[in-house]
C-alpha cells in the first residue's frame, strides 16, 4: 500500500470532528456496557454523545478476543470514517502466563530475561488482538515507599536502561511488529519514579543534572529498542505537568532525541492540569495539550470538547490536528489495522496459546534468576529426607503472581503448600505466635526446618499504593522473633513488591527475596530451596535498615565529608543512630556456589578519547555446584567539573559457571560508557584519573584505577 497516498486521502475524507476523535481513548465500556474494564475517575462523566463515541480513535484494556472483535465490529458498523479502533492495554510482565513482577525481573540481572517476558506477553497479547501495551515502565526510582517500584527496574539508570530495551525488544520484535509481537507505549514521562516521599502523584522537583544523569537515559534506550509510544507521567516537572510539558514532549523528544513517537496522556492526566493548577479550565487544557505536543488524550474528554472552539478562534491550526491525526493514521497502517481490522484477534489461538506449557515453563525460568539469597548459613540447600514445618500469611496463599497481573489469575497456580507437600510435616497460614497452640508449636519444633512465608500483599504494591512504613505489616517481625527464639533452623521467605525493612531477620539462618515470581512462583521457590536451581539474583534497589535512611543507593556523592569510621571527627556526613551503608547493597546477592574474583587488569594506564579501553578479570566458582554470577563493572571519574557519584554501573555479564571452573571475563570501555551529562544534557569528561570496579556487588569489587587523557 502506497501510505503517503492513503494517508492523505483519509485526512482529506474526514471531518474535523472525526480527526479531534482519532486523539481521545476511552475504556470499552463506552460500547459495551457489560465490558470487564472498570472505569475510574473523568471517565465516568465524559459527557460525549453517541456520534462523538464512533470517532474513538483507541480502545484503553479490552475482556479479550471475543470482546475485541465484537467491539470492533460494532464500531465499523456505526463509524463514519473508516479508520478502525487500535485496542491498547496494560500489559506489564505477563498477559495470561504471568511472568515476575518488573522488579523481580530486574533482579535477574538479566536483560535476555526480560527480552523473553516481552516476547511471550505479546504473543498472548496479540492473540487477544491487542495492538499496543502500555508497558515497560522505564522510571527510575531510589524510593521504597512508592508503591510503583515495582514495576520498574529499580535505582540504577544503566540496569534499567538494559531490562527496558530488552522488554522493548521482546515486546515489539525490535520494532519490526507483525504477527505475534506488539507495540510499545513506554512510560511515565518522565521523573515520576522521583515523586516526593514516595507519595504516588506526589510533586517532583528534579535538578536537570539528575534529569539528564539518571531519569531520562532508560527512555530513550526503550525507544531505541523500537517503542513507538510514550506515555506522560501524572507528576510535574520544573513546576509543569509532564502531560503539558513542552520543555520534555518538544525539547527532549521530538528536537534533542529526534523520537516520532507517538505520545499519549496517562489516564485523565490532561484534566488534572487543571487540579495542578496549570490550567484554569479545560479550553485551556486542551490548548496547552496541543501545543506542548500531546497527540492523544487517554480517559478524558478534554479534547473531543474544546478543540474544535479553538480551531475556529484561530488559537489552534487544522494543520496542527492533521500533523498529530497523520502520525496515528501511519502507526494504524504500519500495523495493518486497515486490511485487519480484527489483527490476531482469536479466540481458539488465544486459548491454545496463552498458559502453555513453553509459556509456564519460561515464566519459571525467570522466577528461577530473580531470587535473591540475602542470607545463608548453610541451611540451604534443603535435603529432600528433611521434614518441613511452613507457617506465615503466603503458606498456603495463591497471591504470588504480583500486582499488575491484568488477565492473569492466581486461582490457576499452585501455592508453596502444594509444591513442598511431600516434605510438609506442619503448615499454617496463621501469622502471629499467640495463635499457635501448645500442640502446634511442639509439631513445628519436631520439624527439621521450619520455613516461614512473609511479606506484604500483593494490594499493597502498584499505582496508588505507596506506604510510609515498609516494615513487614502486621507485626511479622515478631511473629519471626518468637519462632527464632525457640526453633533451631529457621528460613525467612520474603514476598513483597518493594525493598523492605529486613533489619530484624538478621540472625535468620537463611533468606530469600521473592518478590512476586508470575505464574510458575511456587514451583521456581521449591527448585531453588532444594538446589534445582541455585539462586543468581542480585538487589536491583538497595535495602534500607530503616525508613529513616531512605532514599539509600549506592551511586551517591561523596560529599565534603565523607564518613570515615576510622575517624575521630565528628563532623562528618552521617547519622547518630544507624549506618550510612544499607541493610543489603545494590548488586548484591548469594549463591550455593561461592565466586572469587582476581586479577583485574586493564589494557592501558592512558586512555584517549577515540580509544576502547579493555578489562579483564579471573572468576572461579570455588564450589562444587554449578551456578550464574552476575559480574559487575562499575566506574569512578575522581574529579570532574561536576562531581560524580562514588560508583556507576556500566557494564554487566551474567555467566554460568560448572563446578570449580574458573573464566577470564572481557569488557570494553569506550568514551560514552565513561563520559557524563552536564546541567544541559551534554557529554563531556575532563582528563583524569578513573577508577574501574568489578565484581558480585556494588560493595565488594575489585579495583584498577587510569588516566583518561581528553
Ligand atoms: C494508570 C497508570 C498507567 C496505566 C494507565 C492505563 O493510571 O498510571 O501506568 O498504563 O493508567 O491503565
Amino acid at each position: 500500500m502506497n501510505k503517503a497516498i492513503k494517508k492523505e486521502e483519509i485526512l482529506n475524507n474526514m471531518t474535523l470532528k472525526e480527526k479531534i476523535g482519532q486523539m481521545t481513548q476511552v475504556a470499552p465500556y463506552f460500547f459495551i456496557s457489560d465490558s470487564e474494564a472498570t472505569v475510574y475517575g473523568a471517565l465516568r462523566n465524559l459527557n460525549i454523545n453517541k456520534e462523538q463515541v464512533y470517532t474513538i480513535g483507541s480502545i484503553l484494556g479490552i475482556g479479550g478476543p471475543s470482546e475485541m472483535i465484537k467491539l470492533q465490529e460494532s464500531y465499523l458498523k456505526n463509524a463514519t470514517h473508516e479508520l478502525p479502533l487500535m485496542f491498547m492495554a496494560d500489559v506489564i510482565h505477563g498477559y495470561k502466563t504471568i511472568f515476575p513482577v518488573p522488579l523481580a525481573l530486574a533482579s535477574s540481572f538479566n536483560p535476555e530475561m526480560a527480552r523473553i517476558a516481552g516476547k511471550i506477553s505479546a504473543k498472548e497479547a496479540y492473540s487477544s488482538g491487542i495492538h499496543v501495551v502500555f508497558s515497560p515502565m522505564c522510571d527510575l526510582s531510589r524510593d521504597p515507599r512508592w508503591g510503583r517500584v515495582v514495576e520498574g527496574f529499580g535505582e540504577d539508570v544503566f540496569l534499567t536502561g538494559e531490562m527496558a530495551k530488552a522488554m522493548v525488544e521482546g515486546f515489539t520484535n525490535k520494532g519490526k511488529l507483525g504477527k505475534d509481537a506488539v507495540a510499545c507505549c513506554i512510560k511515565h514521562f518522565a521523573g515520576y519514579g522521583a515523586s516526593e516521599a514516595g507519595r504516588d502523584y506526589n510533586t517532583v522537583d528534579l535538578s536537570r543534572l539528575s534529569l539528564y544523569r539518571d531519569y531520562l537515559p532508560a527512555y530513550k534506550k526503550a525507544l531505541e529498542g523500537g517503542a513507538d509510544f510514550v506515555m506522560t507521567s501524572f507528576n510535574t516537572l520544573d513546576g509543569v505537568p509532564a502531560t503539558i510539558n513542552t520543555f520534555l514532549l518538544r525539547k527532549i523528544l521530538k528536537e534533542k532525541w529526534q523520537s516520532k513517537a507517538i505520545v499519549i496522556s496517562d489516564y485523565d492526566s490532561l484534566t488534572q492540569i487543571i487540579d495542578h493548577g496549570a490550567a484554569e479550565n479545560q479550553k485551556e487544557a486542551a490548548l496547552k495539550g496541543i501545543k506542548a505536543g500531546l497527540d492523544i488524550e487517554m480517559a478524558s474528554s478534554v479534547y473531543m470538547n474544546h478543540l474544535t472552539e479553538l480551531i475556529e478562534e484561530g488559537t489552534v491550526k487544522e494543520s496542527e490536528i492533521d500533523e498529530i491525526v497523520g502520525k496515528i493514521i501511519d502507526f494504524k497502517i504500519k500495523i495493518g489495522l486497515f486490511d485487519n481490522p480484527y489483527s490476531g484477534a482469536n479466540q481458539a489461538s488465544e486459548s491454545e496459546i496463552c498458559l502453555s506449557e513453553e509459556h509456564m515453563d519460561l515464566a519459571k525460568e525467570a522466577a528461577l534468576e530473580s531470587v535473591v539469597l540475602l542470607e545463608n548459613n548453610g541451611v540451604l540447600p534443603l535435603k529432600k529426607k528433611q521434614s518441613i514445618a511452613l507457617i506465615g500469611p503466603f503458606a498456603k496463599s495463591r497471591k504470588l503472581i504480583g500486582p499488575w497481573s491484568w488477565h492473569g489469575r492466581n486461582d490457576l497456580h499452585k501455592t508453596l503448600e502444594e509444591t513442598l507437600k511431600d516434605n510438609l510435616v506442619f503448615v499454617s497460614e496463621k501469622a502471629s505466635y499467640g495463635e499457635y497452640t501448645d500442640e502446634e508449636i511442639k509439631q513445628i519444633k519436631e520439624a527439621d526446618v521450619l520455613i516461614m512465608a512473609l511479606g506484604e500483599d500483593e494490594s499493597l504494591s502498584g499505582e496508588a499504593h505507596s506506604r510510609s512504613n515498609i516494615h513487614l505489616p502486621n507485626d511479622q517481625e515478631g511473629f519471626y522473633q518468637n519462632f527464632r527464639k525457640i526453633i533451631d533452623k529457621v528460613v525467612v521467605l520474603v514476598f513483597g513488591g518493594r525493598p523492605l525493612i529486613l533489619s530484624e531477620f538478621k540472625d535468620v539462618d537463611a533468606m530469600m527475596m521473592c518478590w512476586f515470581l508470575g505464574s510458575s512462583s511456587s514451583e521456581a521457590i521449591k527448585e531453588l530451596l532444594y538446589g534445582e536451581a541455585n539462586p543468581s539474583g542480585k538487589l536491583p534497589m538497595s535495602f534500607p535498615r530503616n525508613i529513616g535512611q531512605i532514599p539509600i543507593y549506592y551511586n551517591h556523592f561523596n560529599t565534603g565529608r565523607p564518613f570515615d569510621p576510622a575517624s575521630k571527627n565528628m563532623y562528618l556526613s552521617k547519622y547518630l543512630d544507624v549506618a550510612n551503608t544499607p541493610l543489603y547493597p545494590f548488586g548484591y546477592g548469594l549463591s550455593y556456589s561461592n565466586f572469587t574474583y582476581e586479577n583485574l587488569s586493564i589494557s592501558k594506564d592512558s586512555l584517549k578519547a577515540n580509544e576502547t579501553l579493555k578489562v579483564s578479570v579471573k572468576v572461579k566458582n570455588d564450589s562444587d555446584l554449578s551456578g550464574k554470577e552476575v559480574i559487575q563493572l562499575y566506574i569512578r571519574d575522581y574529579v570532574a567539573e561536576i562531581v560524580r557519584p562514588v560508583k556507576e554501573l556500566k557494564k554487566i555479564r551474567k555467566i554460568h559457571f560448572l563446578p570449580q571452573e574458573t573464566k577470564i571475563i572481557d569488557f570494553e570501555l569506550n568514551y560514552d560508557d565513561l563520559a557524563y551529562f552536564d546541567h544541559e544534557g551534554k557529554l563531556k569528561l575532563e582528563s583524569g584519573k578513573i577508577g574501574i570496579f568489578v565484581g558480585g556487588s556494588s560493595d565488594k569489587t575489585l579495583n584498577k584505577d587510569f588516566y583518561f587523557i581528553k
